[in-house]
């Protein structure tokens, strides 16, 4: 974090308390509604100091005129904050963040974050409360679809790259904007998938899986945390002083700005930890929270607070100068009006083109009989509640997104496909009951070569408090499978959700099924690339894909158990009603192309601390189509002092290889990677077997494995002066 520049001591000196607390209060504008209270222009709260900082207000015309009255009219004239929730992109969409995390592509998810940010500073915001990293591995939790998987390591890098992207290497250039990391932390863990539910969570799940792409993000100088509106084991992250003050500020030594959820410090007295605002208000401040989003708790609680003692004023002034350092870093005493100008006409054909690369990178072919790639039909019916829905293909979180700049499924296909007939049914909507629309959707379907059924989630089912306790196909979507399927043409079933649907029939009834996620404004064009062969389906499942809900949670990242699921023997680790295997693994997904992976190679055969062993994979291109694929490094520490996961990833390679050809991917892990965090949770590193696994997901059925010895440290030789002084 960049020593700040300015001496902002007058500031504080000058200030009234009123005008303190306005710079720790973010308070919703009201082009967008994010939370429970509505928005508004706050015009004379700008004025008078006591909003210092807005959210869900864009476009120059907007933030031009606020900060306007914040710098000429406002007494101190300090510049506003201006947040977003970027989370995919802000004009031009790109793929939900589960949809982009299958593509597998660090550059990938920093370009479309830097283009994010361009385009939101272009309609004057300058932070966005983005990268979302709640690991999670629950598919009932709507907010899953914000989120990179069931992975703390692929979030981790996925958070690198997008903080990356947002901030570029100087906050105060002007395209680029503040990024926030959220929700600290465990969001994710939420009971039973269900929105804003308590979370328990071990010390170790909170130091290995939960904490890692926090301190990530932050090391690579995020400028802001965003706490999680749940409560970690009794207390409310947006109170937890142990791990805001104590462990983001003390121990990461993290100087940035702690933003609240939406009136999540009020909320602190319905988690029943506040008796009232004063009291919550202190709480908050004291815990390390410095902007109070949208609860008027600091404006209106911390003067009692502060009279009853509960908090001082130094803590107060602390909070409010790291709002001014991350303004003065954005360049908003420079310049507060660098952000900001004309919008074009429409979205900029470069990022159209990026969103529709990112959607076909990002897509999952889960399933394939042959009937993908579509080789000029003769007539197709697209058939189905998201075919012509262009809000559905934007996903959830869509910020700034126009549904009438985003292409639908039916768009795309009848543009790719000018020479055949392209006719469409709707069939059923997306959660209704009616079902008289199936009878022409059958007879369409009786007619066609194939159908293209596009079914699955509208995009206000997944996101903030789209929590599904049946996450399957909504509505009667599954009769109007049921009943094209009767109608036997050959069925490409391309999904659009922000969670994987646990529906098997899906699968028992398709040919092919795409996982499209929410694709972004481009992608009725992206997925119709995919589905005449234009585009590669690029993407990999970042999330184990249940076979049924009672599953949940599943995931790669398990540890053992004694009584290992074993096929018939009551006394094993399975469901006597169902499987304990998923539908599909971690990292499944099919190509047009068909690829060979070698075994790992290891550069060496033993590891000791300070050493670096290189691994490398051969993979080649067995087909006559060119395609692309991924590659996954996996290890296993077969013997510890404590049980470690069955598979822990250590790399991943997204690739593309032209038809025959083959390359070498190559990993380099150092032997601290191989250090695991203690019964004391402090890292060790015990030598013995580790299992070294590569291939193209987490299934010891497509793994190839190899093993490496670690050895306790080499102990230094003894200089010659201790040799003489010994002899
Ligand atoms: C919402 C979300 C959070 C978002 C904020 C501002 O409630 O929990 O992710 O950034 O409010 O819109």
């Amino acid at each position: 974090m960049p020593p700040a520049r300015r001496n902002f001591d007058g500031f504080l000196t000058e200030m009234t308390l009123a005008e303190k607390l306005g710079q720790l209060t973010m308070a919703s504008a009201n082009m967008a509604t994010t939370g429970p209270m509505p928005g508004n222009r706050w015009d004379t709260e700008v004025r008078d100091g006591t909003v210092g900082n807005l959210f869900n207000v864009w476009r120059v015309e907007e933030t031009a005129a606020l900060q306007r009255i914040a710098v000429e009219e406002s007494r101190l004239g300090i510049p506003l904050l201006f947040g977003f929730d970027v989370i995919h992109g802000h004009r031009t969409i790109f793929p939900i963040p589960l949809g982009e995390a299958a593509a597998f592509d660090p550059d990938l998810w920093e370009r479309t974050a830097a283009a994010a940010a361009e385009e939101a500073a272009l309609d004057g915001v300058n932070m966005t409360f983005a990268p979302m990293l709640d690991v999670t591995r629950d598919p009932r939790w709507g907010r899953i679809s914000e989120s990179a998987g069931e992975d703390p390591f692929v979030t981790a890098v996925f958070g690198r790259a997008k903080v990356r992207g947002f901030q570029g290497e100087d906050l105060a250039d002007p395209s680029r904007v503040a990024a926030t990391a959220k929700h600290y932390v465990a969001y994710g863990g939420v009971n039973a998938g269900r929105e804003y539910a308590p979370v328990d969570a071990s010390d170790r799940t909170l130091e290995e899986v939960f904490l890692p792409p926090f301190r990530e993000a932050l090391a690579d100088g995020c400028a802001a945390v965003m706490p999680a509106f749940t409560d970690l084991a009794g207390i409310p992250m947006t109170a937890h002083r142990a791990l805001i003050e104590g462990r983001l500020r003390l121990g990461w030594r993290w100087e940035g700005v702690v933003v609240s959820d939406y009136t999540a410090i009020p909320e602190l007295i319905l988690h029943g930890v506040a008796a009232d605002r004063v009291e919550a208000a202190a709480l908050a401040l004291n815990a390390g929270v410095d902007l109070d989003m949208m609860g008027f708790a600091y404006l209106h609680g911390l003067p009692e607070a502060l009279d009853r003692g509960l908090v001082t004023i130094e803590t107060i002034d602390a909070a409010v100068l790291r709002v001014l350092r991350l303004k003065e870093r954005l360049g908003l005493f420079d310049d507060p009006y660098a952000r900001g100008g004309p919008r074009p006409e429409a979205p900029p054909a470069n990022l159209v083109a990026l969103s529709r690369e990112a959607a076909a990178q990002s897509a999952v072919l889960l399933q394939n009989d042959g009937t993908l790639p579509l080789v000029r039909p003769r007539r197709v019916a697209v058939i189905g509640p998201i075919a012509d829905d262009p809000a559905a293909v934007l996903g959830s979180w869509s910020a700034a997104g126009e549904r009438t700049e985003a292409r639908s499924y039916l768009a795309g296909l009848r543009a790719a496909l000018p020479r055949s007939e392209v006719l469409h049914a709707e069939g059923v909507s997306c959660v209704g009951e009616e079902t008289g629309g199936i009878g022409a959707a059958v007879a369409l379907a009786r007619e066609a070569d194939v159908v293209v059924l596009c079914l699955g989630e509208t995009a206000d089912l997944s996101g903030e408090g789209g929590s599904r306790a049946r996450p399957g196909l909504p509505g009667r979507q599954a009769e109007l499978l049921a009943a094209v399927a009767a109608a036997g043409r050959p069925i490409v079933t391309v999904l659009t959700a922000g969670r994987p649907l646990i529906e098997a029939a899906v699968f028992e009834r398709s040919n092919a099924v795409l996982m499209a996620w929410g694709p972004g404004t481009a992608g009725g064009d992206a997925i119709a690339d995919v589905i005449t062969g234009r585009a590669e389906p690029g993407g990999r499942l970042p999330v184990t894909w249940p076979e049924t809900v009672g599953q949940i949670p599943i995931f790669f990242g398990q540890r053992p158990t004694g009584r290992p699921p074993e096929e018939g023997n009551r006394y094993t680790a399975r469901y006597i009603d169902g499987p304990v295997t998923p539908r599909f693994s971690f990292g499944h997904g099919l190509s047009y192309a068909t690829f060979r992976y070698g075994p790992p190679v290891l550069s060496v055969a033993t590891l000791a601390p300070g050493e670096t062993l290189e691994v490398t994979v051969d993979v080649e291109n067995t087909s006559a189509f060119a395609g692309r694929t991924t590659v996954f490094l996996f290890t296993r520490d077969v013997v510890a002092s404590l049980a470690r996961p069955l598979l822990e990833l250590r790399g991943f390679r997204s690739l593309a290889l032209e038809p025959g050809s083959a390359t070498t991917v190559r990993f380099t892990l150092a032997a601290d990677d191989l250090a695991f965090l203690g019964d004391d949770l402090k890292p060790v590193f015990e030598p013995g077997r580790v299992e070294i696994l590569a291939g193209p997901a987490a299934d010891r059925a497509v793994l190839s494995v190899v093993t490496i010895e670690l050895e306790p440290a080499v102990a230094p030789a003894p200089s010659p002066r201790a040799a003489s002084a010994v002899a």
